[in-house]
């Protein structure tokens, strides 16, 4: 399996480009992002707690991410691999992952790291906001507490693989295409080393 971890501050392009990895590489795009939003537009219990806490631009309780991520890795059991996207976005994330991905006989293969200045960030929510009516890019505020939360909290997390050398850093600067080629090559690389 070809496990990636598309790391990243929000606004990033995570989202973006995993949508085109997946088609690419026949990979499984899990977000949690996506799957707390869903939950959200059910208006499930899950749903309704979280809405509070990502409209303050805060993250969610780790217990309830892992526990999304563990029943969606269940429910794929042909997976050729996986491209995790918002998650993990702490370090007892990380360490709940490596379990999970042990008791499958797998492992993470490589942690790709889209680097942007801030102000680039920035302006990317505030634009999306304007027209996708995702609440967390409502207001400037609301992003840079999502900024912060990252810096806190989530950039640890490349502590946690650089250690095992499963760290990359990627320029997530140019086109949505130039950004492509490069994580390409990298998967890329990964799969040649599988075969
Ligand atoms: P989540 O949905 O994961 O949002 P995020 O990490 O804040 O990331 P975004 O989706 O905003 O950005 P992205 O990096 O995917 O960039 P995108 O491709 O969309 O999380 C939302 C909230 O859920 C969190 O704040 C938290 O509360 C909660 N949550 C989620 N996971 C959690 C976890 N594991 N633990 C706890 N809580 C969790 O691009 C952004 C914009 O830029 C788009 O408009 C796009 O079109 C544009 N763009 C992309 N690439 C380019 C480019 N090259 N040039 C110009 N524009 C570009």
């Amino acid at each position: 399996m070809v496990n990636i971890i598309l790391f990243g501050p929000p606004g990033s392009g995570k989202g973006t480009q995993s949508a085109n990895l997946i088609n690419k590489f026949g990979l499984i795009h899990l977000s949690t992002g996506d799957l707390l939003r869903s939950e959200i537009e059910a208006k499930t219990p899950l749903g309704q707690e979280a809405k509070k806490v990502m409209d303050q631009g805060l993250l969610v309780p780790d217990e309830v991410v892992i526990g999304m991520i563990s029943s969606k890795l269940d429910a794929n059991p042909e997976a050729r691999g996986f491209i995790f996207d918002g998650f993990p976005r702490t370090t007892a994330q990380a360490e709940a992952l490596d379990k999970l991905l042990a008791l499958k006989k797998t492992a993470i293969s490589n942690v790709l790291a889209l680097e942007v200045p801030e102000d680039e960030l920035i302006s990317r929510l505030l634009n999306r906001g304007a027209t996708s009516g995702r609440s967390d890019d409502a207001n400037e505020t609301v992003i840079r507490a999502r900024i912060v939360e990252y810096h806190n909290k989530t950039a640890p997390v490349a502590d946690h693989y650089s250690r095992y050398g499963k760290f990359k850093k990627i320029k997530g600067e140019g086109t949505v295409d130039e950004i492509f080629e490069r994580l390409s090559k990298e998967i890329e690389s990964l799969v040649e080393e599988k075969v």
